[in-house]
């Protein structure tokens, strides 16, 4: 098989954790999520992916992009017609996952990201890729002018950036998009003050930047914004939870019984933006 060079800046590399996750989890005899193009992926990759073997975060990012498939096969179910950008794409496998054949889908990241998304995705008719920093208002051109409404899927990109930054991106989508959904992950203070020991951020050089509290935050940063829905990786939503397989289920059980205060203080939050 090719073996694809990965020569990625600092926070770049983060995007190799979950879609190492993914590959993990789709060779599980009862998975989350079924990945089977994160697994070749994986295997094409030149890269030392057994540092993050056995870490538990890795099944926690399996749930957190099962639960934003989950709200973008709502937010699809509602509006088959709409506009989904994912920022921060990384090598996400989404589209493959929640398309229902006619959605308009946007991937943006960072140019050397693009660059090797490239290698493994082509645009389509429905489908395109922009490079660019989310904090650089160019992507928004990119992306507008589609029938909308708009979902922006923002999965463990935000945490990367400045707290300014963060509220100069949820500003733009606001002002650009209007009325659009937005979901993120955000890591309380605890998460971020301890970072040197999380079990697979520790082993990449990027930090996480921006410490948020509580995500209800983000209605005090744009009046009429509405938090629609915050959930923690130990309390999913029930039709979500039920859906998932025993082992799952299970192992998600045994997460809230011990009660850990990084589980506690990482949030899965979904936003209405005014
Ligand atoms: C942990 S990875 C998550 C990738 C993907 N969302 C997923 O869940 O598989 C973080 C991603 O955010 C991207 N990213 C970080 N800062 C960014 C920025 N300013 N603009 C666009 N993308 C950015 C990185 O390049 C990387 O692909």
């Amino acid at each position: 098989m090719t073996e694809h060079a990965v020569r990625l800046g600092t926070v770049q590399e983060t995007l190799l954790i979950p879609l190492y996750g993914r590959a993990v989890e789709n060779r599980k005899p009862e998975p989350a999520l079924r990945d089977p193009r994160a697994e070749e992926i994986v295997a094409s990759i030149d890269y030392d992916f057994s540092r993050f073997d056995g870490q538990p975060s890795l099944f926690g990012s399996v749930l957190r992009t099962s639960l934003f498939d989950h709200w973008i096969t709502d937010f699809l179910t509602a509006h088959p017609t709409g506009t989904v950008v994912e920022i921060g794409t990384g090598l996400n496998t989404r589209f493959e996952r929640v398309d229902n054949g006619r959605a308009r889908w946007f991937d943006l990241d960072l140019p050397d990201v693009i660059d090797l998304r490239r290698t493994f995705f082509s645009d389509a008719p429905r489908r395109t890729m922009v490079a660019g920093s989310v904090t650089d208002e160019a992507w928004a051109d990119a992306v507008s002018g589609t029938e909308g409404p708009y979902f922006f899927a923002a999965e463990a990109v935000l945490p990367y950036l400045e707290e300014a930054e963060v509220r100069g991106v949820v500003d733009l989508v606001s002002e650009r998009f209007p009325g659009s959904l937005l979901a993120l992950d955000t890591n309380g203070p605890w998460v971020v003050d301890n970072q040197d020991q999380h079990d697979v951020l520790s082993k990449v050089e990027a930090r996480f930047r921006w410490a948020c509290a509580d995500p209800a935050e983000l209605s005090t940063w744009r009046p009429g914004a509405r938090v629609l829905a915050s959930h923690t990786l130990d309390a999913l939503p029930t039709r979500m939870f039920e859906a998932l397989p025993g082992t799952c289920r299970q192992m998600i059980t045994d997460l809230a019984g011990r009660n850990l205060p990084h589980v506690k203080a990482y949030r899965l939050t979904l936003v209405q933006l005014p």
